[in-house]
């Protein structure tokens, strides 16, 4: 028989009795995005240049008037804002949509923190544990994790790079939906692809919510960015006001990303009732970058313009470049300042970590974001990559001139 000690009885409860974090806290992925960063860095510290074509956070500066709103300030409490947001906030997002012919109530727009809470809100207003909501893949990667957080299942439906990842026929659609299906969830224009989905496309959608009785969530934090024709936002269809929601943010297009202020705004009261009281849960966003952010969302065209020519210039380059690197599947993206393209290997997960644990050209090397991490379906997108359009003209041409020796070495060792 064997006698335990109390140090042996003690360790033993201690593993038995160990607290285990959830099933969903560990499922919860990583950002994809930052996968590779660490080794980037060490690659810099020894001195090679590293163009990272990998992340979505503007280079360019944030317009002063910013900064200098803050300095102006005249506070001397620092207190919560609504939960709904500040007044002046609410009435300048109005003003904003104003300019894209949107009617909005400012009763019917909530302010969140980033377009992330928005989206995050949505998902928790439409759907219990075990919906789903429909999403077009390769899509945003942290959908993933508002989905983990709300505890709502992601159904996707597969896109694909030959038709520039538009969307299917509205047979193939319905054939997704499920008895638990509350939603579906569209980013316009897209990232990751760049994609911007025709009215017809989007009506096509509109009909299936209707039809089907579903919510049609529209993700279009980069409604601006888009360079040969205007979007349509959710909110033009009237026939699904019931229905529809707008998740919006400033972060891209006025280049805040770190103010951290979004909307959800809806004709539909008791979305727009429901994300007010998950506001309220968390009492208020930022109250001085509500203020910060106002003089911008009031005359928005004038500070969004410049960002907007500069990417288009960038997408320009980028789709001249990539017709320079023979074996590349790729398209003209219409919005945003991403592509998705088909690279001429098997694995992009391994020619990425090669590309910047290994490769160097003319002390140079590229950062890539593997597809893999934007789609939800195993095994699709494995010899795809996102490049987002982070870096000036020259660097952007640099940075293609050493992908396309990059290539040729790794077809010769591989
Ligand atoms: C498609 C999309 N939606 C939402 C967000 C979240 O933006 P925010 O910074 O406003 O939370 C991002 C940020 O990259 C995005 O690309």
């Amino acid at each position: 028989m064997t006698t335990l000690t109390q140090e042996t009885t003690d360790t033993a409860n201690k593993i038995m009795t160990a607290p285990q974090i959830s099933a969903r806290a560990k499922s919860t992925q990583d950002s994809p995005i930052r996968k590779l960063s660490a080794t980037a860095e060490a690659r810099k510290q020894k001195g090679i240049k590293v163009y990272h074509l990998n992340i979505g956070q503007p280079d360019l500066p944030t317009p002063p008037i910013v900064f200098e709103t803050i300095r102006d300030l005249k506070m001397s409490t620092l207190a919560y804002a609504p939960s709904n947001g500040l007044p002046q906030a609410l009435q300048a997002w109005k003003i904003y949509y104003d300019g894209f012919g949107l009617s909005l109530d400012e009763k019917e727009i909530i302010v969140t923190a980033g377009g992330s809470e928005a989206i995050v809100f949505a998902m928790c207003a439409i759907c219990d544990y075990g919906d789903d909501v429909i999403v077009f893949e390769p899509f945003y990667t942290n959908y993933n994790g508002f989905a983990s957080i709300a505890n709502v299942k992601l159904n996707p439906i597969s896109l694909h790079i030959e038709n520039g990842f538009h969307l299917p026929s509205s047979e193939e659609i319905e054939k997704h939906i499920t008895s638990r299906t509350r939603g579906i969830l569209i980013c316009n224009p897209s990232n990751p692809t760049g994609t911007i989905y025709s009215r017809e496309e989007l009506q096509r959608l509109v009909d299936i919510a209707k039809r089907r009785n579903l919510f049609l969530l529209s993700d279009e934090v980069y409604r601006e960015f888009a360079y040969d024709t205007p979007v349509s936002s959710v909110l033009d269809f009237p026939e699904i006001a019931d229905r529809s929601i707008l998740l919006d943010s400033t972060s891209k297009r006025f280049n805040v990303c770190g103010a951290r202020i979004g909307a959800l705004a809806s004709h539909n009261k008791d979305i727009v009732q429901s994300a007010f009281r998950f506001g309220m849960a968390r009492l208020s966003v930022a109250s001085i970058e509500q203020l910060a952010l106002v003089p911008m969302l009031k005359s928005a065209k004038m500070y969004t313009q410049p960002f907007v020519e500069e990417f288009r210039r960038r997408r320009d380059i980028v789709y001249d470049g990539l017709k320079t690197i023979p074996g590349m599947t790729f398209y003209k993206p219409e919005g945003a300042f991403y592509i998705v393209i088909g690279l001429p290997v098997k694995d992009a997960e391994h020619f990425s970590k090669w590309l910047i644990e290994e490769f160097e050209y003319e002390g140079q090397t590229v950062l890539l974001a593997p597809a893999p991490g934007f789609y939800a379906t195993r095994g699709a997108g494995v010899n795809e990559a996102r490049l987002a359009f982070m870096l000036n003209g020259d660097d952007l041409r640099r940075a293609l001139i050493a992908l396309r020796v990059a290539f040729e070495v790794y077809r010769k060792r591989f």
